[in-house]
């Protein structure tokens, strides 16, 4: 089901001193600041030769990422998204395999169609599966 590594997501107050982290203290391609009101999060990219890590910061009263950051103030370790081929052949598998899509797959931080699944199916892990074909 699952291919390649797209990205870890790391969940953060704010990204000015984050981005400014990766880019300057290690030396890091991040890209551009972009605003994902659908996502209610604010994200940014930092590209390694393997893979990438996704910056994400709270973006609007009611953010998705709200809860994490107030029991992880600091920060920390969001999510990991997989590649895959098909998202409706994948939503599908996973509702077989008993394991909750948390919502109809759309647009991601990366253009391509996303869906995220409960952690508590995937032992304590929120993951994102992107369709990349
Ligand atoms: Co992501």
């Amino acid at each position: 089901m699952i291919n390649k590594l797209n990205h870890v997501a790391i969940a953060v107050p704010e990204l000015d001193a984050v981005t400014d982290f990766y880019r300057s203290v290690l030396g890091a391609e991040v890209t551009e600041v972009q605003n994902l009101w659908d996502h209610g999060v604010k994200t940014a990219f930092v590209i390694l030769h393997n893979t990438k890590l996704e910056l994400i910061a709270p973006l609007g009263d009611s953010s998705p990422i709200a809860g994490y950051l107030a029991k992880h103030p600091a920060g920390g370790m969001h999510h990991m998204c997989f590649e895959v081929n098909n998202i409706q052949d994948v939503v599908k598998e996973l509702n077989e395999q008993g394991v909750r899509v948390l919502h109809e797959p759309k647009k991601g931080s990366q253009g391509r169609l996303v869906i995220f699944t409960h952690p508590k199916d995937a032992f304590g892990c929120l993951l994102e599966f992107e369709e990349s074909a």
